[in-house]
């Protein structure tokens, strides 16, 4: 069983939602999958009201305010998220994090409101291409891993990682099932010396970063890699049905 998460970012107004329920079916090849989508927020109570949506297909923030109510023009709270049907909030994006701004603190901020609010984080950790050819791929992901856990004391809370190295995001250039593995196995061995074995296990950690239909079966196999962040792809019922029928 894997997890299989589409992040369909600013795309998908609330009829093409509808329209993508109708046309993404689950069926029994994907049925052992978790599969989440992160619509954009307008489009979130549409997903989760609409009749043809498998209530299989579960659904998540792609942001949040860390506040739960107040004076933030534009910004949504773990609880407006959890009210109009999100399980999952996704925090610490590359985009967050490099269009935006956003620091390891905040995205700590983010976990912590997540949590206190019954929503399952998902946090995205990744270098840039930049940091990887100066070989500091292993200290950048564990420093945002590491402040990330600042706001999850309890082993026994579930929250999920996803690596996606920027350099791969929206580029057409994915990491290489090596590449995947020794990332996912760095992070694995930080959450087992921070929070034990059997968090360490349990933890998914999903890929993502040019996920296609072509390459999801290989990412999917490859060592402690447990599920697929998928971005432009996601969209498109069709590869997404590919990608979600892939296993590794
Ligand atoms: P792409 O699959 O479009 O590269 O996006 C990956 C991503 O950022 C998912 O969160």
């Amino acid at each position: 069983m894997a997890v299989i998460a589409g992040n369909w970012k600013m795309h998908m107004a609330p009829e093409e939602a509808r329209a993508f329920f109708c046309a993404f079916q689950v069926d029994p090849v994907m049925a052992d999958h978790e599969i989440v989508i992160f619509p954009p927020s307008v489009s979130l109570f549409t997903a989760c009201e609409c009749e043809y949506r498998d209530p299989r297909v579960q659904l998540g923030i792609q942001n949040l305010h860390w506040e739960d109510r107040g004076a933030f023009t534009g910004e949504i709270s773990a609880s407006m998220a959890v009210r109009a049907g999100a399980n999952y909030a996704l925090l610490g994006h590359s985009e967050r994090r490099h269009v935006f701004g956003e620091t390891d603190e905040q995205v700590a901020l983010k976990v912590a409101s997540a949590l206190r609010h019954d929503l399952i984080p998902v946090v995205c950790v990744g270098e840039t291409l930049e940091e990887r050819e100066a070989g500091r791929v292993d200290e950048v992901i564990l420093r945002q891993l590491d402040s990330a856990l600042v706001s999850i004391p309890d082993p026994e809370t579930r929250f999920l990682i996803a690596y996606e190295p920027v350099w791969a995001i929206g580029t057409g250039k994915t990491a290489t099932p090596l590449d995947a593995a020794a990332a996912h196995g760095t992070l694995r061995g930080r959450l087992e010396r921070a929070m034990g074995a059997a968090t360490a296990a349990r933890t998914e950690i999903l890929y993502g970063g040019s996920v296609q239909p072509s390459n999801a079966a290989i990412l999917l196999a490859a060592c402690d890699v447990d599920g697929v962040l998928v971005g432009g792809a996601s969209i498109n019922p069709e590869s997404f049905t590919e990608i979600a029928r892939a296993s590794g």
